[in-house]
C-alpha cells in the first residue's frame, strides 16, 4: 500500500509505517481532525471511523484537533494563535487542497477571511515508524501584518482509554534525563523551557501509555521535538477522558510579526506508536535517528579522552602533553582540550570570546600539541563555545552591543558570561569567521560545542521584530554547524550545554555526540543513561571514565565499574591519568581494548533494557552489561533455536535457555559489582 492515501468522500487521509497507521479527517467545518494513531488500518478501514468523540458546546470538550486554533467553542489549549491587523484573532478554516509526495503529505488550509494560509505536513519513512509532522504559516495578502502568538507543529491525539500515564524526564545541571512515569492528571499538564536551549530539566519529549505498558508490552504514543530552543509541549487531559498534546518552538508570551508574502516554518514533532511498550518505543527511535536523523550514523564513535576533570583551569601545554600520551597509551582514538586554551581563560571570568590560543599556555600555538596528538596516532579535538562572551574579553568590550540585551535592564551574569546574539547576522558572521579559520589552520578534527547558560534580558534593540531571536539563534547555530561540516567534511561534533542542556534531535541532526551531563559518578550516570535511552540512542551517549572519589558526588567505584557504566554508550576516559597507577592503567586498557570489541554492538545493535542490566543486540552477537544483583537475566532478542558462546569462559548456552532460565551472571562481591558479557552465535541449530 501507498504511505499516503486519501478518500475522497469521506475527506480521510491515511498515513501508514511499516507497522502503525495514522489517518486524519477534514470535517464538515473544513478542519482537519485526528481519526486514528495506532496499529495499520487499510484505507477502507480509516473511512469508516467516527471521528473522536467530544462535542463543541459551552459545556463539553472538543477533542482531535490536528492543529488546535482559537474560535469557535473550542476551549482547549491553541496549537495557533493569530492576531491580524484590526484586532480580530483566531482561525476559521477553508480546506484548500493536499499535495501527496513519496512519503509526504501536504493538507493546505486557508482562513476564511484573512490572507493567511497554513500547511499541515506530514512525511512517513519506509524503513522507520516515525510520522514526522510540521507546520508552515503563510502571510499572503498585501496588507498589514499578522501577529504569531504560537506556531506548534503538531497537536497529536490518543484514543480513548480508562486511563493514561505520562512518561517524561526531569533534571538539573549534573542530574538530566531521570526518567518521570505518572498518571495523567484531568489537567493541562506543561513541559517546557524557557531558557533558549532544550534544557537540562526537561527533554522536548513525551510519551503516554495506558497504564498498562510495561519495558516489552503494552501501547505507548510517543513524540519529541527536533528543536534545541525554547519549547513547550502542553498536555491536556479533559474531565471526559481525552488525552491530546500540542508542542513546538518557545514558550509563552513571545509574539513575531508576519509580513506579507512571509513564510514562518516550525520545526518537526514527531510520533511513534509502538504496541511493544517502552522498550519497543525506544528501539523505534533509535532506528529512526540512525536513518534519518544522525549526519553519520554508521560511523563507530571513537574513544575520547577528554582533560576537563583532569586539569580544570590548570591547563598548560606540557600537562596535555603528558595526558595525551599517557590517553594513546590506553588506545584512546581522539584527544579532546577542554576549555581553558583560549585568551585569557584562565578561570571562568575572562576570555570568552576571544579565540585566540592564550600565548602564555600556547606560545607556539596549537601546532606542537596537535601534531603531537595525531603523531600519537590520535585525532585532536577542541572544545569551543561560540555563543557566548564574558564581559572581561576583547570582544565584549569591542561590541558590547553584540549580546542578548535591553535597554534599562540589568544584563544578568550568569558562569560570568552573556549570550551573543546569532539572530544577528553580524555576530554569526564573525563566529563563522573564527571558527573556519581556526579548522583550517589547525589540523583539528573535533569540536565540543558547549553552551553553558540560559537566556536572559532576550532583547534585541532597534530590531522591530525582537521576539525573533529566540527562533533565529537556533537557527543560526544550526546553519553555522551545517556549513562547518559541509565545508570540513572530517570535522565531527560533540553537542554539550553545561553537560545535557541541549540534547536533542535537533543538535542530533548536525553532531555525533552528546555530552550528556557534567555528572560522571558512574552509578548517578546508570539513571540519567536509563532515561536518555529513551529517546536516544547509545551511539550518541558520551560517558566518560572519571577518578575516584568522583569530583562531583566523592562516590568511590571500582574502576570496572566506571568502565562497564560508560562502556554502554560512546566510551571516553576523562580522568587524570598520571595519577592512576600502574594497575591501573593495566586495567584500563584491557577495558579499552574490551570495549573495541564489543563497541559495533553497543553502537549498532538493538538496545534492550533490563531491570539492573542493559543489553545490546546484532543479528550474530549479544553484549549484556549488569551491575547490582541479578544473578540471572533473561535475554531478549535471542535466537531459541541458536546457540551462544561467551567469548571469554567459552561457556555454549541455547538459546531457548537464555531465553527462559536466563543467562548467569557471575557478579563479583563487593561494592559496585558489574559484569560484561559477550555472546557470539555459533553454528549449528540445536537439535
Ligand atoms: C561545561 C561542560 O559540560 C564541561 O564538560 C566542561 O566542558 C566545562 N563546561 C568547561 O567550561
Amino acid at each position: 500500500m501507498p504511505a499516503v492515501t486519501f478518500d475522497a468522500p469521506s475527506r480521510t487521509y491515511l498515513l501508514t509505517t511499516p507497522t502503525t497507521a495514522y489517518a486524519l479527517r477534514i470535517d464538515e467545518d473544513d478542519t482537519p481532525r485526528t481519526l486514528h494513531w495506532g496499529p495499520r488500518l487499510t484505507l477502507a478501514q480509516a473511512a469508516s471511523l467516527p471521528l473522536t468523540p467530544g462535542e463543541s458546546s459551552s459545556f463539553g470538550s472538543r477533542g482531535g484537533d490536528e492543529l488546535g486554533v482559537e474560535g469557535g467553542a473550542r476551549f482547549g489549549v491553541p496549537s495557533l494563535q493569530l492576531r491580524y491587523a484590526d484586532g480580530t484573532g483566531g482561525t476559521e478554516w477553508r480546506h484548500l487542497g493536499h499535495g501527496v509526495g513519496d512519503g509526504t503529505l501536504d493538507i493546505r488550509l486557508a482562513d476564511r477571511h484573512y490572507p493567511v494560509e497554513v500547511t499541515l505536513h506530514y512525511r512517513v519513512f519506509g524503513d522507520s515508524e516515525v510520522i514526522e509532522r510540521r507546520v508552515t504559516v503563510r502571510h499572503t495578502g498585501t496588507g498589514g501584518p499578522v501577529e504569531l502568538l504560537r506556531a506548534d507543529s503538531a497537536a497529536w491525539s490518543l484514543p480513548p482509554r480508562a486511563d493514561y500515564r505520562l512518561s517524561h524526564t526531569v533534571g538539573e545541571w549534573c542530574g538530566e534525563t531521570r526518567l518521570r512515569r505518572v498518571t495523567a492528571p484531568v489537567a493541562e499538564t506543561v513541559f517546557t523551557s524557557r531558557r533558549g536551549v532544550s534544557s537540562h530539566h526537561a527533554n522536548p519529549w513525551l510519551m503516554a501509555d495506558a497504564g498498562d505498558a510495561d519495558e516489552t508490552h503494552g501501547e505507548v504514543w510517543s513524540t519529541a521535538l527536533s528543536w534545541s530552543g525554547s519549547w513547550r509541549i502542553t498536555a491536556q487531559r479533559t474531565p471526559d477522558g481525552l488525552l491530546s498534546w500540542t508542542g513546538g518552538a518557545g514558550h509563552e508570551g513571545t509574539r513575531v510579526t508576519l509580513r506579507s508574502g512571509e513564510t514562518w516554518r516550525t520545526p518537526a514533532f514527531s510520533g511513534v506508536y509502538s504496541p511493544d511498550g517502552f522498550g519497543g518505543t525506544s528501539r523505534a527511535w533509535h532506528t529512526h535517528i540512525a536513518a534519518h536523523v544522525l549526519p553519520l550514523p554508521d560511523e563507530l564513535r571513537p574513544v575520547v579522552y577528554n582533560s576537563w576533570e583532569a586539569t580544570g583551569w590548570d591547563l598548560t601545554e606540557q600537562g596535555q602533553f603528558g595526558l595525551a600520551r599517557a590517553a594513546a597509551d590506553l588506545g584512546v582514538e581522539l584527544f579532546v582540550m577542554d576549555d581553558g586554551w583560549f585568551g585569557s581563560r584562565t578561570s571562568d571570568r575572562a576570555g570568552l570570546g576571544d579565540w585566540r590560543p592564550n600565548p602564555a599556555r600556547f606560545p607556539e600555538g596549537l601546532a606542537p600539541l596537535a601534531d603531537e596528538v595525531h603523531r600519537l596516532g590520535m585525532r585532536f579535538g577542541l572544545w569551543v563555545e561560540p555563543e557566548m562572551v564574558n564581559p572581561d574579553s576583547d570582544l565584549y568590550r569591542e561590541h558590547p552591543d553584540w549580546v542578548l540585551h535591553m535597554p534599562h535592564r540589568t544584563r544578568t551574569l550568569l558562569r560570568h558570561q552573556l549570550v551573543l546574539n546569532f539572530a544577528r547576522e553580524d555576530v554569526a558572521d564573525w563566529a563563522h569567521k573564527w571558527l573556519d579559520r581556526l579548522l583550517t589552520e589547525h589540523a583539528i578534527d573535533f569540536l565540543k560545542w558547549d553552551m553553558n547558560r540560559a537566556f536572559t534580558e532576550a532583547g534585541w534593540p532597534g530590531h522591530p521584530d525582537p521576539d525573533r531571536l529566540w527562533h533565529d539563534h537556533v537557527h543560526a547555530v544550526y546553519g553555522l554547524m551545517d556549513r562547518l561540516r559541509a565545508d570540513h567534511p572530517g570535522l565531527r561534533i560533540e553537542a554539550c550545554a553545561g553537560g545535557g542542556g541541549r540534547a536533542d534531535l535537533g543538535m542530533m541532526a548536525r553532531s555525533d555526540q552528546i555530552w550528556i551531563s557534567d555528572n560522571t559518578d558512574a552509578l548517578d550516570r546508570l539513571t540519567i543513561q536509563h532515561g536518555y535511552s529513551q529517546l536516544y540512542p547509545a551511539r550518541t551517549m558520551s560517558a566518560w571514565v572519571t577518578d575516584s572519589p568522583n569530583t562531583n558526588t566523592a562516590r568511590t567505584a571500582p574502576l570496572r565499574f566506571r568502565f562497564h557504566s560508560a562502556m554502554a554508550g560512546a566510551l571516553g576516559i576523562g580522568g587524570d591519568l598520571l595519577r592512576w597507577s600502574p594497575a591501573e592503567r593495566t586495567e584500563a586498557r584491557a577495558l579499552v581494548a574490551r570495549y573495541k570489541e564489543i563497541r559495533p554492538v553497543v553502537q549498532f545493535g538493538a538496545q534492550y533494557r533490563h531491570p539492573d542490566a542493559v543489553q545490546y543486540a546484532t543479528a550474530d552477537e549479544h553484549v549484556v552489561i549488569a551491575w547490582g544483583t541479578p544473578r540471572r537475566l533473561r535475554l531478549a532478542a535471542v535466537d531459541a533455536g541458536a546457540r551462544y558462546r561467551d567469548d571469554v569462559s567459552g561457556t555454549v548456552y541455547d538459546g531457548a535457555v537464555l531465553r527462559g532460565t536466563g543467562l548467569p551472571l557471575d557478579l563479583p562481591t563487593g561494592d559496585l559489582p558489574s559484569v560484561l558479557v559477550r555472546l557470539e552465535r555459533v553454528d549449528g541449530e540445536v537439535n
